[in-house]
């Protein structure tokens, strides 16, 4: 077996902070004497066309450097302002500045050849999420013949979302080269199928005839998890128990509604945040009993439209606040800073509830984290987005359309009632379902899909 290339914009970090990916993926790469490919998170002036190789506790990691104008144009441009709303459904949000496409290809390139030269004939390389698209393709231009295979973190959009995007065909053609793609849920393979099989020759762009061969590509719903029975332990972990005693002494007896979310539009915080209004405005036996954490941690916010979610949730919070607050209590806290994964585990076991509901979602692995962190015998309730990826497999959680807020309201009643026996049933599949799909059998599969060598691209692509 080759060994195994991970790319993707950022690399794993030092320390114990790592996601779930970098922790899944960690094992196989130490097993195939792999590495990590990526963006090193400096912006310098005149990049070195050679990456550097380094150890990030235990891991190889080899990284590059971007010029501020190319980082700006890829990944503020057009991986965050155009392909990020897009592929969820917010073209509302989307800006199009034209030149960010040259930028956004000119950093695939230049992965690319920086690349090249540390792969082996037999590697396999993995490329992760929407800033790398086009990297099989420039990668089969500079001559590499390995197996390439794509996931996609993200939602995949619907066709007319998708033609909003500028060089969508040529994204499309990129997605083609690559000999496995891997989508979260079935919704998105179904969105990439209804384009795909629109693509006949005859279709027309204006005087531009064009279509897309995916008859070589298999794209496959691989949703991706979390590693749950790490998170039941890490839940009660001293470190997790530190922050619960702190939560606990300043809740008293009131119980937690907890939502933990990057400070995203696509997340749905204003939406959850007047949810939550609604239920205290409906049901007074309520106040004073309950209390709403929001854990927002800063993201992107060199982007207008993330400066404009973080000013509205302000409002709406302080809206909640002066409406419902007394001076022995208040309705909810809401906290902009990260917190490391032991808090966040204890965080989640203490919480009666947890609110998940994005407006669109690729996975959403609170949701997984949530599940795992829970104390079996008294287990906390899941309202969780139809429109997150997890919803395909948490059917046993609260589902609710997080743009109508009365049904929100209306699940957090039902959550914050919910008998122990309920809640203990509903949570035994949750669970199941996490474990089954947790991360590591996840990377495995994909990777075993992946291995065979079915296609020879030496005479096609
Ligand atoms: C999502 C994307 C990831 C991204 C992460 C954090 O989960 O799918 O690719 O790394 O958000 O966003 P950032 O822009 O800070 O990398």
């Amino acid at each position: 077996m080759g060994r195994l290339v991970v790319v993707s914009n950022r690399t794993p970090g030092k320390g114990p902070a790592a996601g779930g990916l970098a922790v899944a993926l960690r094992q196989t790469l130490a097993e195939r004497e792999g590495f990590w490919f990526g963006w090193s998170g400096k912006l310098v002036d005149i990049p070195e066309p050679h990456a550097q190789i380094t150890d990030i506790d235990g891991l190889t990691v080899a990284q590059i450097d971007l010029t501020r104008d190319d980082h700006q144009a890829y990944y503020g441009g057009y991986s965050n302002s155009i392909l990020w709303p897009s592929f969820h459904l917010r073209l509302d949000l989307a800006t199009i500045e034209a030149h960010w496409y040259e930028g956004y290809r000119r950093v695939n390139t230049q992965f690319a050849r920086a690349l090249l030269p540390l792969l082996k004939p037999d590697d396999v390389i993995w490329v992760h999420d929407y800033h790398l698209i086009p990297l099989a393709t420039e990668l089969r231009n500079l001559g590499a013949r390995n197996r390439i295979g794509f996931y996609l973190h993200i939602p995949f959009p619907t066709p007319d979302a998708l033609y909003a995007i500028p060089h969508h065909q040529e994204l499309m053609r990129d997605l083609s080269r690559y000999d496995l793609v891997g989508m979260q849920a079935n919704r998105d393979v179904a969105a990439f199928t209804e384009f795909a099989d629109h693509q006949t020759p005859s279709s027309l762009d204006g005087a531009r005839v064009h279509s897309v061969d995916f008859s070589r590509t298999e794209v496959v719903a691989f949703p991706i998890g979390s590693d749950p029975d790490a998170f039941a332990r890490l839940a009660v972990s001293p470190a997790a128990t530190k922050m619960v005693r702190r939560v606990e002494r300043t809740l008293a007896d009131q119980r937690l509604i907890l939502g933990v979310d990057r400070l995203d539009y696509s997340k749905g915080l204003p939406q959850r945040v007047e949810a939550y209004e609604k239920l205290l405005a409906n049901d007074s036996r309520f106040r004073r009993q309950i209390h709403m954490l929001q854990v927002a941690p800063p993201s992107r916010d060199a982007i207008k439209e993330y400066q404009e979610t973080s000013d509205t949730l302000d409002a709406v919070c302080g809206r909640v606040m002066g409406r419902f607050a007394e001076p022995d209590w208040q309705p909810l806290t809401y906290v902009k800073r990260a917190y490391g994964q032991p808090s966040l585990a204890g965080l989640y076991r203490l919480a009666s509830v947890g609110l998940v509901t994005p407006l669109r979602d690729g996975m959403n692995l609170v949701a997984h984290e949530f599940i795992g962190a829970q104390d079996p015998t008294d287990p906390g309730v899941l309202i969780l987005s139809r429109f997150a990826g997890a919803a395909e497999i948490f059917p046993d959680a609260l589902l609710v359309n997080p743009f109508d807020t009365d049904e929100t309201a209306e699940a957090l009643r039902m959550a914050l009632d919910m008998p122990l026996d309920e809640r203990i049933a509903r949570w035994t599949t949750l669970m199941a379902s996490a474990q089954k799909h947790n991360v590591t059998d996840w990377a495995k599969h994909f990777l075993d899909h992946l291995a065979p060598a079915k296609v020879d691209h030496s005479s096609t692509r």
